[in-house]
């Protein structure tokens, strides 16, 4: 499948940032200015901004979601938030593995696998988050290390699973740091991320799948990042806690 039939998707990540009421400010400022965007936009908020985002985002093109999730069903988990409970509030997506849950919360990929099969289950869309160090990028070990987290994120999920899996490939050098992958650099991950994925599900699955590149994105980034082959979206940080400047990531590509 070319890359021009794959919709795109921009999904924002507020991370620990915005109370309800700024949330809901926001989705009203953001909402005119996507109108006519052809991507699809996604929010991934705080547990606590989950069920108002979803309210105010009723009558709009915005999908909303939540940015982690507990793997166990239910049980004595203090203080954790279960899928059922995100399902419930109104998200219908989930961002897991994200590398700062990775890093400040030892999250492996073992553990990480466990949440991808209880999200599907409860028919919530994971967005599985993979990518390497500066260290590893610069040992040339950056192919051998998504192929680990590939294979072990995606142990025992089926086919049939994948089509509503999407893998955001953000290199830990470019989160937060300004310093974003050139789009041939990208490119070439995401093919390679692309050709593993084919091995795995086969050509149609592969093909359908949608793979974001996340790191830095910023409007004067996105468009360069969002036009190639195998890029299909970005995931985004700093730069989705501005309707203005979101909107400019959104619509210009
Ligand atoms: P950033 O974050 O855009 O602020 O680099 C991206 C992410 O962590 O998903």
């Amino acid at each position: 499948m070319p890359n021009s039939e794959r919709v795109k998707i921009i999904a924002g990540n507020w991370k620990m940032n915005k109370t309800i009421q700024e949330a809901i400010d926001f989705i009203h400022q953001l909402t005119p200015l996507i109108r006519d965007a052809e991507a699809k936009v996604f929010l991934a908020v705080p547990y606590t901004a989950i069920h108002a985002c979803s309210e105010a985002a009723n009558d709009t093109s915005i999908v909303i979601g939540a940015q982690n999730m507990h793997e166990a069903e239910e049980g004595a988990f203090t203080g954790e938030i279960s899928a059922k409970m995100i399902k419930e509030a109104g998200a219908t997506f989930v961002i897991l593995g994200h590398s700062e849950r990775r890093q400040f919360f030892h999250e492996t990929n073992a553990l990480i696998n466990k949440k991808i099969k209880l999200a599907i289950k409860h028919h919530l869309s994971p967005i599985l988050c993979i990518g390497e160090t500066l260290d590893e990028r610069e040992k040339s070990m950056t192919e051998q290390v998504l192929a680990v987290q590939l294979r072990e994120c995606l142990e025992g999920i089926q086919e049939s699973e994948a089509a509503s899996l999407i893998i955001a490939y953000e290199p830990i050098w470019a989160i937060g740091t300004g310093k974003t992958a050139t789009p041939e650099m990208a490119q070439a991950t995401h093919a390679f991320c692309r050709h593993f994925l084919k091995e795995r599900f086969g050509e149609k699955i592969s093909s359908q799948m949608i793979l974001q590149y996340g790191g830095s994105v910023k409007p004067e980034s996105a468009a360069a990042l969002l036009t190639q082959k195998d890029i299909d979206g970005a995931l985004v940080g700093g730069a989705s806690l501005n309707a203005d400047t979101f909107a400019r990531i959104v619509n210009d590509h």
